[in-house]
């Protein structure tokens, strides 16, 4: 009698008792300084409001190695709970029918009032909401040592032309111009930031968003090409391949005067103590002034047999709250996706990044590199293609271009 009282008893509170009694698997690649303290961030903030964060990091930049990871456990039947999935991953995932729909929560908070167009857009498929977002990460950004640009007498170059005269000084006094990592995801994502700088927002949607193969044979394609293999020459000594966090550390060393990458790099030298008033400053890549290159991170929630749907909810709607955006948007790099958020205790490239995103003017555009505009396999293939255009000199701009036209494929069917 008193254990059906009880059950009753619980059953009338499911959200809280299966809070607090369940913990959430997170499966995610966040395993740097920077995006290790941020994901302990929201798992601390998760624990305050009863929810255990058990977590299934699977260490790799760009996430090649956990999407694939996502995949065996799915196969397996032993999907997580919770997955860093992002931008076009999401929808292929929702087509399956593994996505749980969030519409309650999103509903409840006001989502749709609260955070970005842009950002609703990303985690809303055929009526759904299909992801918690997390934060905003600016690519086109050009991180450069303050202290070696102070004692050299230099300026953040705004034009490719000072660029090249930048690269020169530090040349001449043994410092490498930029980091670099032959990783094929680092060097799209550097690739992405010069396309858009020397194509503009038009081509840049109709070569990426679009993906009119006929695009790809634009000169301007060719001018971006050459100047990625330029800048890849520029280190004085053979390119390899090597971790972003390897590379940041070299630009904080000041063995490597600038480093273009997402802004989770500049979260990574902020958590090694080091500031960007004083250590480092950020601009934008040449040729990309008032232009986002976006990739928001997001969490879905997964359909799996332990039916954890309660404390999946409350999950997403503890990381989507503006207490938690702040606090982890502040380690990670990025920005909070709401766009009623105060950012001024946010650093100053945070601030420039929210405030070039929450212009109207401004032009927003998805990153390749990182799943918001393509799906898996056009991502590597594009990667693949570059990553041997840089490594066989023989292969001429022209010859990359006809073979990344190639590669494209238009997307299918509409969101
Ligand atoms: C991106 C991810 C970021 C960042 C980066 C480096 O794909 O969205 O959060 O962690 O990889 O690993």
């Amino acid at each position: 009698m008193l254990l059906i009282g009880l059950a009753a008893w619980l059953g009338a509170q499911p959200a809280f008792a299966q809070a607090q009694a369940m913990p959430v698997d997170v499966l995610h690649w966040w395993t740097s300084t920077s995006e290790r303290r941020a994901a302990n961030q929201l798992s601390i903030y998760l624990a305050a409001n009863g929810v255990q964060w058990r977590d299934a990091a699977i260490p790799g930049g760009g996430g090649m190695a956990a999407v694939k990871v996502l995949k065996s456990r799915v196969l397996m039947g032993d999907p997580p709970d919770v997955a860093q999935l992002i931008g076009t991953t999401l929808t292929e995932w929702a087509d399956v029918g593994l996505v749980l729909p969030l519409n309650a929560v999103a509903a409840r908070q006001r989502w749709a009032q609260n955070m970005f167009p842009t950002v609703m857009e990303l985690v809303s498929y055929q009526g759904d909401v299909i992801a918690a977002p997390l934060g905003i990460h600016r690519i086109n950004t050009l991180l450069y040592n303050r202290r070696v640009f102070a004692r050299l007498g230099l300026l953040p170059p705004k034009t490719w032309a000072e660029f090249e005269l930048v690269a020169r000084k530090l040349l001449a006094q043994g410092i490498k111009p930029l980091a670099w990592s032959d990783e094929p995801w680092q060097i799209a994502t550097v690739f992405e930031s010069v396309l858009l700088g020397e194509a503009g927002p038009a081509l840049y949607r109709e070569l990426i968003v679009q993906r009119k193969s006929s695009a790809w044979l634009d000169p301007r394609v060719e001018r971006a090409l050459t100047r990625l293999r330029w800048l890849r020459s520029i280190q004085g000594e053979t390119p390899r391949e090597q971790n972003w966090t390897d590379a940041a550390r070299e630009l904080l060393q000041g063995s490597v005067g600038m480093m273009v990458m997402g802004d989770w790099a500049k979260g990574e030298l902020m958590a090694w103590g080091a500031s960007p008033g004083k250590d480092f400053g950020c601009v934008v890549v040449p040729g990309t002034d008032n232009m986002h290159l976006y990739s928001i991170d997001t969490l879905a929630m997964l359909v799996n047999v332990r039916h954890r749907e309660a404390t999946q909810e409350k999950v997403a709607e503890l990381v989507s709250s503006l207490p938690a955006q702040l606090a982890y948007n502040r380690i990670k790099g990025s920005v909070p996706v709401h766009r009623d958020a105060d950012v001024s205790s946010l650093d100053s490239c945070a601030r420039d990044s929210w405030d070039t995103f929450a212009d109207p003017r401004s032009a927003r555009v998805p990153s390749l590199a990182h799943r918001m505009a393509a799906d898996e396999s056009i991502k590597d293939a594009v990667a693949q293609t570059l990553w041997r255009y840089l490594t066989d000199a023989r292969m001429e701009p022209s010859e990359a271009q006809r073979r990344l036209a190639a590669v494209i494929r238009a997307p299918s069917a509409e969101r």
